[in-house]
């Protein structure tokens, strides 16, 4: 990676001026911010048929058998359920994080500086559609919804808070809302929040790059989890009808298939399933089409949509999931797109369109947002499916899918699926350095739209495609 090169100095709302200077913000300009901007915690008590909260916690890059054979990850299964069918969508981390929050890579296959454009919606309007609270708690994150691409420690310099690992922040639909971007908050946050029983029904937890496996081992990883998750076991507040997911972004060596070791654990899980295994097939999206089913919420219409339901929910809903054939699966990297810089996926100037009909495995249609924006238009792939695919790309076309009870007309495969599904995918650019600036191009025409005004110092422009560093901070009148 090069150095970095620019800067721009996000805005909270449209009151605020979105700012671009070519200097990082110094840490005084971090503290000003810090020092003005306060956390926000609204709470709610949204009745779910399997829990009343629903919590997941990230680690990074480890393989499924790493984690199982770890002494402190087989204490943390014991006490809930263990997923062992449950995949990362691709490589790296950030399209991740991403799929997680709005049910698509759009083709990202890298860790930059990511703005996504305000007309994708994520779980977040989802959850907005009954007023259920939500949160994120990212560790040393400097300030409620400080927008920048990383927050290094400031003795050592080493990697600790980094924006790739901070779904929501990359979508413009929540970094361009002052009111949301305050409900993405830290750990000192979390213990408030947690101490003031004013914890939100949904929330994202991010440990740090030491805690999080990432720049050290799965070792120290889950010798953190093991001491930071069992307070949360025994306090009657914390526990009470929650669901907490214990995940990975994604496995550590990409040729071997991105299954993730997984577990659920909480107040939500019954006694008598403490200690075993689901073995049902599932995938990130699988989490966002659960929250779904669990809260009677509508699909973004994207691979949330034909997701797989944790068995814990399904059960309440009678949703039947799919047994998914993973034999000729490979989510170690994903289809082309416009986030794409040609590094494991192909560039490509469309933005995938999601589904605006349709029940979904949730059961309750489509966002009306999302059948607003893109009424009239074809879904760019079969988003109805369990599994990503794109027969454009011929990407995951040779697996099967079958319902998991035996009925004699509810077998599936992805290949017969009919070109009209996929009119979009064809619009490949494929020059290598034209399609990695385009990436930056779009971002920074997308900061254009959006500020009041941008600034980039010229000489540095060739760089931006790699690596420019953009730290938000916010721009209040004094
Ligand atoms: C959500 O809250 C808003 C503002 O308080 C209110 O107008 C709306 O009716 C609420 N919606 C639901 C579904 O409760
Ligand atoms: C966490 O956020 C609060 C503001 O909500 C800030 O005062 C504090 O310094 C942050 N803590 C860390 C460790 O970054
Ligand atoms: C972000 O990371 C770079 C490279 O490690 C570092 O120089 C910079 O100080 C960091 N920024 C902040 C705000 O921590
Ligand atoms: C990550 O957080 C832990 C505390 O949870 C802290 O000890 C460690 O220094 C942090 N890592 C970095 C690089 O600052
Ligand atoms: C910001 O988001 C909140 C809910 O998350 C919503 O109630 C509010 O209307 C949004 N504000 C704007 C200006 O869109
Ligand atoms: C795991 O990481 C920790 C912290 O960086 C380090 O002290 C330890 O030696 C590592 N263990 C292994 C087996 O690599
Ligand atoms: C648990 O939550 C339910 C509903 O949200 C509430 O009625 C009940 O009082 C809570 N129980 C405890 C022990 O907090
Ligand atoms: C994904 O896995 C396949 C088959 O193991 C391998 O050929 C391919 O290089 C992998 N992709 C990445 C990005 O590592
Ligand atoms: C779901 O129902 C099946 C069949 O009754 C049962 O075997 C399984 O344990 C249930 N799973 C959960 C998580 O409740
Ligand atoms: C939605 O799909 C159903 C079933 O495929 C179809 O009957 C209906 O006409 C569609 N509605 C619209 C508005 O396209
Ligand atoms: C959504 O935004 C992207 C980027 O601005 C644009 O290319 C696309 O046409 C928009 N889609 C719709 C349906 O408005
Ligand atoms: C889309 O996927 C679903 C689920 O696998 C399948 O039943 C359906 O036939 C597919 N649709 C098309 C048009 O291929």
């Amino acid at each position: 990676m090069k150095s970095a090169t620019a800067t721009l100095l996000a805005a909270a709302s449209v009151a605020y001026a979105q700012v671009a200077t070519v200097s990082e913000p110094s840490l005084t300009e971090i503290k000003k911010a810090a020092a003005t901007i306060e956390p926000y915690s609204p709470v709610s008590n949204v009745q779910g048929l399997a829990f009343n909260r629903f919590y997941q916690i990230w680690l990074e890059n480890i393989d499924y058998e790493d984690a199982a054979a770890d002494e402190n990850v087989k204490w943390l299964a014991s006490q809930g359920i263990t997923l062992t069918n449950f995949h990362a969508v691709t490589h790296p981390s950030e399209p991740n994080y991403c799929a997680a929050a709005a049910g698509d890579t759009f083709g990202m296959d890298n860790d930059d500086f990511q703005q996504i454009p305000a007309n994708v919606s994520t779980v977040a309007d989802l959850l907005d559609t009954k007023n259920i609270s939500w949160g994120e708690y990212q560790e040393h994150l400097p300030y409620p919804g400080f927008q920048g691409y990383n927050y290094s420690n400031q003795v050592t310099y080493d990697n600790d808070y980094v924006r790739k690992h901070n779904p929501l922040v990359l979508f413009d639909s929540v970094a361009q809302n002052s009111t949301r971007l305050r409900q993405i908050k830290n750990f000192t946050s979390f213990d408030d929040d947690l101490a003031n029983k004013k914890l939100p029904q949904w929330a994202f937890i991010t440990p740090n790059m030491t805690n999080d496996a990432h720049d050290t081992n799965i070792t120290f990883a889950a010798k953190w989890e093991r001491s930071w998750v069992p307070p949360l076991l025994n306090n009657s507040y914390f526990m009470n009808e929650t669901l907490l997911l214990l995940t990975f972004d994604e496995d550590k060596t990409y040729p071997k298939g991105n299954r993730i070791f997984s577990i659920l654990l909480g107040g939500a899980v019954p006694e008598n399933l403490k200690g075993t295994k689901d073995d049902t097939f599932y995938t990130h999206y699988s989490v966002i089409a659960s929250v779904s089913a669990n809260w009677g919420l509508p699909s973004l219409g994207r691979w949330d949509c034909g997701a797989n339901i944790l068995e814990i929910v399904a059960n309440k809903t009678g949703y039947v999931n799919y047994d998914v054939d993973t034999t000729n699966l490979h989510v170690n990297e994903t289809y082309p797109g416009p986030l794409s810089d040609n590094e494991y996926s192909k560039y490509s100037s469309v933005w995938p369109v999601p589904l605006t009909n349709g029940t979904c495995s949730a059961g309750h249609g489509i966002l009306d947002i999302v059948k607003k924006t893109y009424a009239n238009s074809k879904p760019t792939y079969n988003y109805t499916s369990p599994f990503p695919y794109d027969t454009e790309s011929k990407y995951n076309t040779e697996v099967t899918a079958t319902r998991k009870q035996a009925s004699s007309n509810s077998s599936s495969t992805s290949p017969s699926a009919s070109a009209s599904v996929h009119a979009n995918a064809g619009n490949s650019l494929m020059l290598p350095g034209v399609a990695t600036l385009s990436s930056a191009i779009v971002a920074l025409l997308m900061s254009i739209l959006t500020c009041a005004w941008l600034a980039v110092e010229p000489d540095k422009k060739g760089d931006l495609g790699e690596t420019f560093i953009l730290l938000g901070v916010l721009d209040r009148p004094n």
